[in-house]
């Protein structure tokens, strides 16, 4: 723990300031991006980059351009003083917290694409989702210029998608995964479980019990997206947008849920140890 307040950065400018030292030291710097409101599974990426960084930047930025026509963008959670507080508490270098007009400065007009992977699962349900997770994560690698990027298996589409920008556009750092944290009743952590009554939560729990139904048929020689199918069409209260199996970084099985306004992600790895 510590009590010394955490340097946050509003400017393009102001984080070359306070790198440049780290820069020129050739500093294994991690970067965990962010749109804030952080639980335990946002710790964990920072922890988890203190551990192997020398410098631990973080960026805070609710990204409109990953929010569809009629999402919540206006609505999303956002508490900077506390988010920089408990940065602060695990010992965090550098917060990135920018107006929009920072990071979509006047003129800017270069997007990146992701192809096929971002037209499927969550992509087919949030067009233009994925195209502007990669093109501010690609913004961001560039004010920052991290060795190793970290990001939840919570969204493992969003993980497979980066890995696939890195790749193709030859940038120069890793991704690096890392696992979904829930609740004890089993819940993934997520800035957007706030918005569920505490009904809605009861009934949320059936997504992450129905993947691990799916998780033991498959052990049992089932077919797994079935039973989670079933599941969660049964489920009281829930509308199922879609459940699949897919290579994101493993084999995976993923699921979306309405729970009413509110909306749900949620996956298992049937592979033990075939995630990144
Ligand atoms: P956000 O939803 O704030 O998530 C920031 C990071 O925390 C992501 O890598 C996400 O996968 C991870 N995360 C969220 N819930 C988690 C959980 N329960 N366990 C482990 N990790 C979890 O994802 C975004 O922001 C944005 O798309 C962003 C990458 C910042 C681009 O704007």
């Amino acid at each position: 723990m510590t009590d010394e307040p955490l340097p946050i950065a509003r400017t393009v400018d102001e984080v070359a300031a306070a790198l440049q030292p780290a820069w020129e030291r050739g500093d294994r710097i991690g970067l965990v991006p962010t749109m804030g409101a952080f639980h335990a599974g946002h710790l964990a990426l920072m922890r988890a980059a203190r551990e192997t960084c020398e410098t631990v930047v973080v960026s805070l930025f609710v990204n409109p351009a990953q929010f569809g026509p009629g999402e919540d963008l206006s609505r999303y959670p956002r508490d900077e003083g506390g988010d920089a507080l408990a940065a602060a508490a695990i010992g965090v270098d550098l917060l990135f917290a920018p107006a929009e007009s920072e990071v979509y400065p006047p003129g800017f007009d270069t997007w990146v694409d992701p192809g096929a992977l971002a037209t499927v699962l969550e992509g087919a349900f949030r067009p233009d989702h994925f195209r502007g997770v990669a093109t501010v994560c690609t913004r961001l690698f560039g004010i920052v210029r991290p060795k190793v990027a970290l990001f939840g298996r919570k969204d493992a589409q969003q993980v497979a998608v980066l890995r696939q920008v890195v790749r193709d556009l030859a940038l120069p750092l890793e991704i690096e995964a890392r696992p979904t944290v829930r609740d004890e009743d089993g819940l993934a952590l997520s800035s957007r479980n706030r918005y569920l009554s505490t009904d809605e939560r009861e009934l949320a729990l059936a997504l992450p019990r129905a993947l691990d139904a799916g998780l033991a048929a498959h052990r049992s020689g089932e077919d797994p997206v079935a039973v989670v199918r079933a599941a969660l069409e049964a489920a009281p209260g829930l509308t199922l947008d879609y459940v699949e199996r897919a290579d994101l970084g493993g084999d995976t099985l993923a699921a979306a849920v309405r729970v009413g306004t509110t909306r749900l992600i949620d996956n298992v790895l049937l592979a033990d140890g075939a995630g990144p």
